[in-house]
């Protein structure tokens, strides 16, 4: 058994020193144990930029401050921890998460489908679409990454679950309704576990308010909710079987994969 979590954050924009230290606080304060800890995306510097020069002050190398940050808190905790932020990468920036594996290495992922008026201020990306394998207590677990509107084209989470991963680790900043109930579905559809780890609050450019929704979860393979928030800022984890992601076997005589009619669908 593994366990897996989620911070649901309310960040102050733009205040990357006072996020970070509020999440550290948290989570060192969290005495449970858990192995993976998804937060949500941009989590350390807000999400509603008015402009790209604005984005530019505070987007990070991979190696910055944040990954610097809970990468001490990684190796001290022996903890996997996955996490969004404004990636800078020469002159480009991408809305990407990082995954720090308990050792401190770590991989990121670029968002590849940008919602809304991200697409005025982060440069699209071509991440790969395929699990990330992270050894925790001597079992390799194949985690699939996903950040927040890349859950609305139900081809990742295909692509991420045929190419093996065991957990969907999703960093997110929901401002639609939809979501955390099509998590069920996601998770149902591709037998894999799925962590969605959202944020609450509002931010606002001139008019214009986003309100983020909360409504975290941890969701089994079975569609089963084993944790879940409102719309308040915590931690949550719970202990799960890796291996329940790994039977795609509905009953004696279905498989949701080896039954899937390839030659019939939309290429
Ligand atoms: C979103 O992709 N942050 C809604």
């Amino acid at each position: 058994m593994i366990s897996v979590g989620y911070l649901q954050f309310n960040p102050e924009f733009m205040n990357i020193d006072y996020n970070l230290e509020k999440a550290g606080k948290i989570i060192e304060s969290y005495k449970k144990n858990i192995d993976i800890l998804v937060l949500p995306e941009l989590f350390a510097t807000g999400y509603f930029f008015p402009d790209r020069s604005l984005l530019e002050t505070v987007a990070e190398e991979p190696t910055g401050r944040t990954y610097q940050f809970l990468s001490k808190i990684a190796k001290k905790r022996d903890m996997a921890i996955y996490f969004g932020f404004p990636e800078k990468s020469y002159n480009k920036i991408y809305n990407s998460a990082m995954i720090i594996k308990p050792d401190g290495s770590f991989y990121v992922y670029r968002k590849n489908h940008l919602f809304y008026k991200e697409k005025k201020l982060f440069d699209t990306a071509n991440s790969p679409i395929e699990p990330v394998t992270v050894n925790i207590r001597g079992m390799d677990i194949r985690l699939g990454l996903m950040i927040c509107f890349d859950w609305f084209f139900p081809e990742v989470a295909r692509t991420l679950a045929l190419k093996g991963s065991d957990i969907i680790l999703h960093a997110a900043n929901l401002v639609m309704p939809y979501c955390p109930a099509a998590t069920i579905t996601r998770a149902l559809e591709n037998r894999v576990f799925i962590v969605l780890a959202d944020r609450i609050g509002e931010e606002k450019v001139g008019d214009e308010v986003l309100k983020f929704i909360g409504m975290s979860r941890i969701v089994s393979p079975k569609g089963k909710i084993l944790k879940y928030s409102t719309d308040r800022e915590e931690i949550k984890s719970v202990y799960i079987d890796i291996n329940e992601a790994r039977d795609k076997s509905l009953n004696l005589l279905n498989n949701i994969f080896t039954d899937r009619r390839e030659d019939l669908y939309f290429k």
